[in-house]
């Protein structure tokens, strides 16, 4: 029945992941996957998120399903999150939010509604991108295409390529941008770099689609949340897929949600409506438990706090390997500049490595990074990143 099923080729992180967990040397370091690990390399359980999982389970009560969209008080707390609690596109009411299975899950709703609603748009994805990104929109049956991102020559972004890219878009085209902490490189655009692309945006009439599955770990959950809110402020529509997998630690629950910021209150109402429609013949509804953990985490003003200050710890912890990853390297191959992880954000580091030197890694040393170069900077901690360091030096200067 099935000899015509294809072998699946497998994923180039989720793989790699398994791989990992299968090698038997003791001292393999896991930098592959974008799971943030503490100094003892442990998933952590933040307290704050403990502590609202106790409070959810002590409150809870007859389980029946949750409404297409998810449940009111996730999708509020997310808007305020995204928006602040106070942005008038939320008082307008012109936001359409629903609870999403992690911030994949909101992708794929949106590219879904985006397939049935804009069937001629294409969609443009930074390059390089996280590498599921592609997957989720084609596998929505979109056409996707790629714009100048990453400058490989200076650690940085190809600002006016991509400026000149986004000027001779077609109308109504997608364009696929990471909000903060890009995936795979670490390399944002800066906030004049945001203002500068939405006159582009307006004038092109082009339908931006924000990925923010790291806020926090950047520069602060306010400070990674400017571009939405910019985007807001200037009255563009756009669509924003969010996630709690790293910034509470909740990966195995799957929280997160797709917003789309509408022009008015009536067409958020429409739209809202389709996405129920894309949801409740997806999957149906999405599931109770970490959403309730999410809502108590960012309404509960003493778990808020808490959470506020676990996330900066992490979000330091990873600057404090950034630096101790560098000084090592620089200190064992002077010749080269190792600058760029200090200037990188969030969890990633696009290393340069080639994929050979990639696999030299794995293979002679037991260090996993992904072939593309991309490094989990948060896999790191203050017993493995010498030997990480003393690893790279030694594939870089062979
Ligand atoms: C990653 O980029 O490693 C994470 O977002 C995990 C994943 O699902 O790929």
């Amino acid at each position: 029945m099935f000899q015509h099923v294809d072998a699946y080729a497998g994923d180039p992180i989720l793989s790699l992941n398994e791989a990992f967990q299968k090698d038997p040397r003791a001292g393999k370091i896991n930098l592959s996957i974008g799971i943030y690990f503490d100094n003892d390399g442990r998933i952590p359980m933040l307290p704050s998120v403990r502590a609202a999982e106790l409070a959810v389970v002590e409150a809870a009560g007859p389980r029946p399903y949750l409404p297409m969209e998810g449940a009111a008080n996730f999708r509020s707390a997310v808007q305020a999150l995204l928006f602040g609690p106070e942005h008038v596109a939320l008082k307008a009411g012109r936001i359409a939010t629903i609870q999403g299975v992690g911030s994949s899950g909101g992708l794929k709703v949106g590219a879904d509604f985006l397939k049935r609603y804009f069937p001629d748009s294409k969609v443009y994805l930074s390059d390089p991108t996280w590498d599921n990104h592609r997957a989720v929109f084609e596998g929505s049956g979109h056409s996707c295409e790629t714009y100048p991102y990453y400058d490989a020559a200076t650690g940085g972004v190809r600002f006016e390529a991509l400026l000149a890219h986004f000027k001779a878009l077609p109308a109504r085209s997608v364009v696929l941008m990471h909000a903060c902490c890009h995936n795979p490189t670490g390399v944002d655009l800066s906030q004049d770099q945001w203002r500068a692309l939405v006159p582009v945006i307006r004038e092109r009439g082009l339908l931006p689609f924000l990925d923010l599955a790291y806020q926090g770990y950047g520069d602060g959950i306010e400070e990674d949340a400017f571009a939405p809110r910019l985007l807001a402020d200037e009255g563009l529509s756009f669509l924003i897929a969010n996630s709690f997998s790293k910034s509470m630690s909740l990966y195995g629950e799957r929280c997160g949600a797709l917003s789309v910021v509408c022009p008015d209150a009536d067409q958020a109402a429409r739209v809202l409506g389709q996405l129920k429609f894309m949801i409740r013949r997806n999957y149906s509804n999405p599931p109770m438990h970490g959403g309730q953990i999410v809502a108590k985490v960012l309404t509960d003003p003493k778990l808020r706090a808490m959470w506020e200050a676990e996330v900066a710890e992490m979000r330091g912890r990873i600057q404090e390997m950034r630096r101790q990853l560098h000084d090592v390297l620089a200190a064992k191959l002077p010749g080269r500049d190792f600058g760029y992880f200090l200037t990188q954000r969030g969890m990633f580091s696009y290393t340069g490595l080639t994929p050979e030197q990639a696999e030299r890694l794995k293979t002679e040393f037991g260090v996993y990074i992904l072939r593309s170069g991309r490094m989990c900077v948060a896999g790191l901690n203050t017993r493995n990143v010498e030997a990480t360091a003393e690893a790279m030096a030694a594939v870089l200067a062979a």
